[in-house]
């Protein structure tokens, strides 16, 4: 569609030149106006000539006249004139068959606008705490971060993901304390990072009870006081100053971690180009600390170093505590100053949740007033949060949901599904893993990102539902339909019906689609638009006869459509991180 927008546009631009003059309106004013009229039986585009009016100075219902007589297409079968609307009526066949052809000779780049040749883009996402629960809530950054730097790669960019795993904070002193105390190297080994969590989930528990018990009895507001806290502190200064014994203890931690959550990332065919966490940053603050320093932007209040951003109507920016360590918005400076240096990249992503963006507000502002000029390349995608609904799922550690946990359970309800059906115990399980995982990317996808929303494991998996089973479904279809007729047909002149031309269009709005997602940072767009495909193509599919049509010029273009739509429902299914296996 947007090919054939854009040669309207022109032909009106050329037409609106002969007839009314020079000058007056370019090929791009009029592709703005172009619109796709929501009652198809006006026509296919249309241009509402009341907007030409102040530039041509006639009234619309002359204008429409006027250009309907003069513009001439073959991909158009009627140009009409009603009110003060220009209509404009498209040749199925014609229009399917340069649709056909853009998407064969394109082949899986059909849809990329390509506007990335040359430029990087560095995506922050995923970034899971070491030995604190990888959960549901990181469902948002692993998969819309991925899926838009799928989004950038297809578009051209080079494109860097960075897992910018919180591998430093006081977080290790309290686990430090923990292990040595409860915990062995056996259980650590076999256990792996859910006995880090659980050593952690412990020993908070315990500093609690300390507290509560250092003040039962107080007046109101007394000071809390827990020794097993000062011993987290102590430990974690031991480990800020080098000690060899929690160095080594520390990178275990993170190794063990490190190995579970590559699990998880495998299962979703997510991978990193670089896994430099927050403690590589250590040493890099100061430097930026100095300069904040040396350009009178801190202030000391109550002890702590901040940047004072009140005229921006935001809260301080926290820089140095009043001990004089560092914070979280110190570490990410550094860490933006440090990745500009490395990647000199052109758009810096960070997909974390919406509760976080006062934070990223605050440091983007901070890294403009040190005269970065760059500081307008950095964008924060923020995104809803999740509850769980319907399904239930063990709570092994604390109170939330693991993602492991979640993918797993989808992955067996897929399988008791479609036991079944597949005699092949390893075809089977690998099938539920594709459709299992793609079920909970799909419906977590189907959302705009700031939408909070309630999961609800059933609806996931719905197969006859607007899911990702009934997505990978219809692309299986699609398959079958080709393996059994044997080949991908060629476009005839077989005039088409209705609902081949409404796959047409759809197939035809691809590339549109993909610049949006890419503009609003959505992927959710892609996802949308799979839907709107697949109901395009099981219309089609319900109302036509494919591979067993009579007709062999018809039979022809039938095929060449299925195998048109094969390509592009792969290709965005892809780009949302889904697997599309060829048999369900
Ligand atoms: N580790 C953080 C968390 O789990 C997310 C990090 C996001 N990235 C960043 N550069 N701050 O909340």
């Amino acid at each position: 569609m947007l090919t054939l927008k854009k040669n309207t546009a022109s032909l009106l631009a050329d037409a609106t030149a002969k007839l009314f003059g020079e000058g007056l309106l370019s090929a791009d004013e009029i592709f703005e106006m172009l619109e796709y009229p929501p009652d198809k039986s006006m026509g296919d585009i249309a241009l509402p000539c009341f907007r030409l009016s102040k530039s041509l100075r006639k009234a619309p219902p002359v204008i429409a006249s006027a250009l309907a007589a003069e513009i001439s297409c073959d991909e158009f079968s009627e140009v009409n004139a009603m009110g003060g609307y220009l209509n404009f009526r498209i040749s199925p066949t014609a229009f399917a068959t340069r649709v056909v052809s853009d998407i064969r000779a394109a082949g899986e780049k059909y849809g990329s606008p390509m506007c990335g040749e040359g430029k990087t883009v560095i995506l922050d996402y995923s970034s899971p705490n070491v030995a604190k629960p990888f959960h549901i809530g990181h469902l948002g950054t692993t998969v819309i971060g991925h899926s838009l730097k799928l989004l950038h790669q297809f578009a051209g960019y080079n494109c860097v993901g960075i897992n910018y795993l919180g591998d430093w904070g006081t977080q290790f002193g309290k686990l430090i304390v923990a292990y040595k105390k409860w915990g062995g190297r056996e259980q650590v080994e076999a256990g792996g990072v859910d006995e880090l969590v659980s050593l952690y989930v412990k020993i908070n528990n315990a500093i609690k009870d300390e507290e509560d018990a250092s003040v039962a009895g107080m007046p109101e507001g007394s000071r809390k006081h827990s020794a097993l806290a000062d011993e987290s502190r102590a430990e974690f200064a031991k480990l800020e100053h080098g000690d060899e014994e929690n160095l080594a203890l520390w990178r275990w931690f993170v190794d063990v971690s490190l190995k579970e959550y590559e699990k998880t990332y495998k299962l979703l065919g997510i991978d990193f180009d670089s896994y430099l966490g927050e403690s590589f940053y250590t040493d890099k603050m100061p430097a930026q600390v100095e300069k904040l320093r040396n350009m009178g932007l801190l202030e000391i209040d109550d002890g702590a170093s901040i940047v004072n951003l009140d005229k921006w109507n935001m809260p301080v920016c926290l820089i140095l505590k009043s001990d004089g360590t560092t914070l979280y918005p110190t570490r990410d400076i550094a860490a933006a100053v440090y990745r500009k240096g490395e990647y000199k990249f052109d758009k810096a992503i960070y997909v974390t949740s919406a509760a976080q963006s006062l934070h990223f507000a605050q440091w983007f502002k901070v890294v403009e007033l040190m005269g970065y000029d760059w500081y307008d390349q950095l964008v924060h995608v923020p995104y809803g949060t999740v509850s769980i609904g319907g399904a239930k799922l063990a709570t092994r550690t604390g109170n939330v949901i693991l993602l492991r946990d979640l993918f797993d359970e989808a992955i067996k309800r897929v399988y008791e599904i479609t036991r079944e059906k597949h005699p092949d115990e390893d075809e089977c399980r690998a099938i539920s893993e594709k459709v299992g995982v793609g079920a909970i990317i799909f419906y977590y996808l189907s959302n705009n990102r700031i939408r909070d929303i309630n999961f609800v494991m059933e609806d996931a998996l719905c197969f006859d539902g607007n899911t990702g089973p009934y997505a990978q479904y219809t692309y299986a279809r699609t398959c079958s339909i080709l393996e059994k007729a044997g080949e991908c047909g060629e476009m005839t002149d077989a005039p088409l019906t209705e609902v081949e031309f409404e796959l047409a269009k759809v197939l035809s709005i691809f590339p549109e689609r993909i610049k949006s997602a890419i503009a609003e940072y959505e992927p959710s767009v892609v996802t949308r638009y799979i839907l709107d495909l697949c109901a395009a193509f099981n219309r089609f599919y319900h109302d036509c006869k494919i591979a067993a049509c009579e007709d062999k010029d018809l039979r022809s273009s039938r095929l060449a459509l299925t195998a048109a739509t094969s390509r592009v429902l792969k290709t965005a299914l892809g780009l949302i991180c889904m697997q599309t296996p060829e048999k369900i």
